[in-house]
């Protein structure tokens, strides 16, 4: 959850939710585990609960903060589990100890709310950290006089990413060996927090309409797709929004100069500012192509440094920031050894970076093979960076192939995932920047699609009430 954890775009989702339903008049409480990058105490300590997860004498410390009316988060504190420099693992992998964390955590949570006699009207839960939430309820609570009968939001950010783990660790959890069945936990003998979220919530949601109907297929279901689609009626796309308090080229204060729809004066500055900052030759009438992104498989970016000789070939600039696989990173590199006049990267994670490149930038990179939902297109557009993307999950949803004729579309959209597909749509942007005319109509349809979250927050709003019936 931004500020305190961020990987990417969940963080920024997780901040931004709460936000808008709390300004919609709901109670929002928010649990985030303590971890290392947080700074300690994150907030006025509320007291402590035993969690018994591995029969070790386990206890969770609270820590609460209030971020504004009707919201609030609550840090959870365990230092053996979440006092670490990386939330999952570290750079030689996962943390061996996940399972315990993660369950850990749900459990606590569940506790806290158990002791204080706080009976939220929903949980809402996010990917495979907190797949076992709904279990433990549904295992041990639903007799409890606060918790029965509290149903679960179960949000999928991203299906690729699990959470398996040895069927032993369910007794040292306290959860029935029985859970790891075909019809509960089992994945291949061993058992998955994700889909124990899938089968155990009222209602699943997923972060795009599109991507509700491509997890139900074998293409992008990573092997849990017949579980998905076995909870069809219950699953919901819903697009997530952009928080516009933090990412509008009006008001940003990480960007050289604010700027609008109706004058751009301020992104020529953002420009030259971007140019320099990476050390690239002051040339503003080339188009300058960004890439913010984790570097991995998910994303694309291998077909970027595939297409390395026709990249050079063509008259663009590129700046990159990213984190992730080594080779990925190799191949971005190689572009700046090239021509660092032209090309540059950084293998960093920096989010005031991030907005000046928004900001800078003419046109953002997003080959992503799958995208569940996609923020940085979004951003983008407002900042009048134009997003050359692949057609899939919230990309295509969000993302209109421009067609000058028409003087319609947002960006450029591909719809193969090869050098074939990216090239063209990196072509049909660099004839459409020739043209000032329409590169002008161009961004000024991108600059006034609006994302806000209200729409979403209250399409939520209509799940919470539905997962509250469905109990
Ligand atoms: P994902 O969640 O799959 O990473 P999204 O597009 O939903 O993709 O969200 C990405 C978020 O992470 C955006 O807020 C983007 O600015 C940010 N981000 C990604 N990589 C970096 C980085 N290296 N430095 C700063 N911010 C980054
Ligand atoms: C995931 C997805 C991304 C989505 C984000 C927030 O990290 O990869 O597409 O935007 O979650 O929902």
């Amino acid at each position: 959850m931004a500020p305190w954890a961020k990987t990417g775009g969940l963080a920024d989702v997780s901040a931004a939710l709460p936000k808008a339903l709390a300004a919609r008049g709901h109670e929002v409480t928010c649990f985030l585990p303590r971890y290392g990058s947080i700074a300690f105490p994150p907030g006025r300590f509320i007291g402590s609960v035993h969690v018994p997860v591995d029969a070790l004498h386990r206890s969770a410390g609270f820590y609460e903060r209030e971020l504004g009316p009707n919201l609030r988060v609550i840090f959870v504190e365990h230092p053996p589990f979440f006092d670490r420099p990386g939330f999952y693992g570290d750079p030689g992998g996962d943390y061996g100890d996940n399972a315990f964390r993660f369950a850990f955590f749900c459990r606590a949570v569940i506790e806290f709310c158990r002791s204080r006699g706080y009976r939220p009207d929903a949980f809402h839960a996010h990917d495979w950290q907190t797949g076992l939430l709904p279990v433990y309820l549904k295992a041990f609570y639903p007799d409890d006089p606060t918790l029965y009968r509290v149903p679960t939001v179960f949000t999928v950010h991203n299906l690729a990413y699990q959470g398996h783990f040895s069927a032993a660790t369910l007794g040292p959890l306290g959860l029935p060996d029985s859970l790891a069945s075909e019809d509960a936990l089992d994945w291949k003998g061993n058992i998955c927090y994700m889909k124990g979220g899938l089968l155990f919530s009222e209602v699943v949601t997923t972060v795009s309409p599109t991507y509700a109907r491509e997890i139900q297929t074998a293409e992008f279901g990573h092997g849990l797709e017949s579980v998905v689609r076995s909870r069809a009626d219950d699953l919901v796309g819903i697009l997530n929004g952009v928080d516009y308090e933090e990412w509008d080229p009006r008001h940003d204060r990480h960007i050289a100069a604010p700027f609008d729809e109706t004058d751009h004066t301020g992104k020529a500055a953002c420009k030259r500012a971007l140019l320099a900052e990476f050390g690239l030759a002051a040339e503003p009438e080339a188009p300058l192509i960004g890439i913010i992104s984790r570097l991995v498989h998910q994303k694309g970016f291998d077909l970027v440094t595939e297409a390395m000789e026709a990249l050079l070939a063509r008259p663009i600039r590129m700046v990159a920031l990213g984190t992730g696989e080594p080779d990925v990173e190799a191949g971005l590199r190689e572009f700046m050894r090239r021509d660092p006049r032209r090309f540059g990267v950084r293998f960093q994670y920096d989010s005031g970076l991030a907005h000046r490149i928004e900001a800078g930038c003419d046109m953002i990179l997003m080959p992503s093979r799958f995208e569940p939902c996609g923020l940085t297109q979004m951003y983008s557009m407002r900042y009048g960076t134009i997003p050359i993307v692949r057609a899939t999950g919230g990309l295509a949803d969000t993302v209109e192939h421009f067609d000058p004729k028409r003087r319609k579309g947002t960006g450029f959209v591909f719809e193969h995932a090869d050098t074939t597909g990216l090239l063209w749509a990196i072509d049909e942007a660099l004839s459409a920047w020739a043209k000032p005319g329409p590169w002008t109509v161009l961004m000024q349809n991108a600059m006034s699609r609006d994302f806000s979250w209200a729409l979403s927050a209250e399409r939520y709003e209509a799940v919470y009430s539905h997962a509250q019936n469905s109990i």
